[in-house]
């Protein structure tokens, strides 16, 4: 029988509670080495309670679901720079893999990429989902058989994402990112979302469809899901 939970919070607080409660008894029953982390502002909170936590992240893995294409991990707007501000430089991980913004061969660097996830199967991964359901950054449309990939952010990311660059900086319109299938391949998923931003999302999620429209439903044929939200 799949496990598909959804626990209803009312603070952004009280899910980085349930969130870390998931990560102390997997980590006490050595069943998580390795870690699915995601970006945006959904996941601070997180991060912020697993540091204040006591937890003991050094003999775990981390892999990230995305990078923009073109941006360094020393450009803050890079998601190698959000992980590296709000979680790696405070608490220790064995290991921490994001895709390389600035590869040159794009192709060589999502195989690469791929490979080093399926030599380090996921043990949780956890997910935001953006406002048109997209998780990572894969867009309406994207092949449910998807793997590590380079996708073309559509206006809707796009217009999202502006918000987080300087008026006269060029905001990237590709990014790698881990496929539809990387993702379905870890054994836990934990997705987070709150506002009436994601009522969409997880509506959908909720609802009778899977469709490669609203990718977020894919999650409905995964044999492990926590939806942490605040949308009643
Ligand atoms: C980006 C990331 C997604 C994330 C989404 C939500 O699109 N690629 O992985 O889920 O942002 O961001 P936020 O948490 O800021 O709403």
């Amino acid at each position: 029988m799949p496990f598909f939970e959804i626990i209803h919070v009312d603070s952004q607080q009280q899910a980085a509670s349930h969130a870390i409660d998931r990560l102390t008894n997997d980590l006490n029953a050595n069943s998580l080495n390795r870690l699915g982390l995601a970006t945006g502002s959904t996941m601070i909170p997180i991060y912020k309670s697993i540091i204040e936590s006591s937890l003991d992240f050094s003999k775990v893995t981390a892999f990230n679901l995305d990078e923009y294409v073109g941006l360094a991990p020393t450009n803050k707007n890079s998601y190698a720079f959000f992980m590296k501000e709000h979680l790696f430089s405070k608490k220790q991980f064995k290991n921490t893999y994001i895709q390389n913004g600035l590869a040159e061969d794009l192709e060589l660097e999502c195989i690469r990429y791929e490979n080093k996830l399926n030599e380090h199967p996921l043990d949780i991964q956890f997910l935001g989902v953006g406002e048109n359901g997209h998780i990572a950054f894969n867009e309406p449309g994207t092949s449910f058989d998807s793997v590590t990939h380079v996708a073309n952010l559509t206006d809707s990311t796009l217009g999202v994402n502006s918000q987080y660059f300087d008026k006269n900086e060029n905001i990237p319109t590709r990014a790698f990112t881990m496929g539809i299938s990387s993702i379905m391949n870890a054994k836990k998923i934990i997705l987070l979302a709150f506002g009436e931003k994601k009522r969409v999302a997880i509506e959908a999620l909720l609802g009778d469809e899977i469709t490669e429209q609203f990718p977020i439903t894919v999650l409905k044929r995964h044999p492990h899901v926590t939806v942490i939200t605040d949308i009643k």
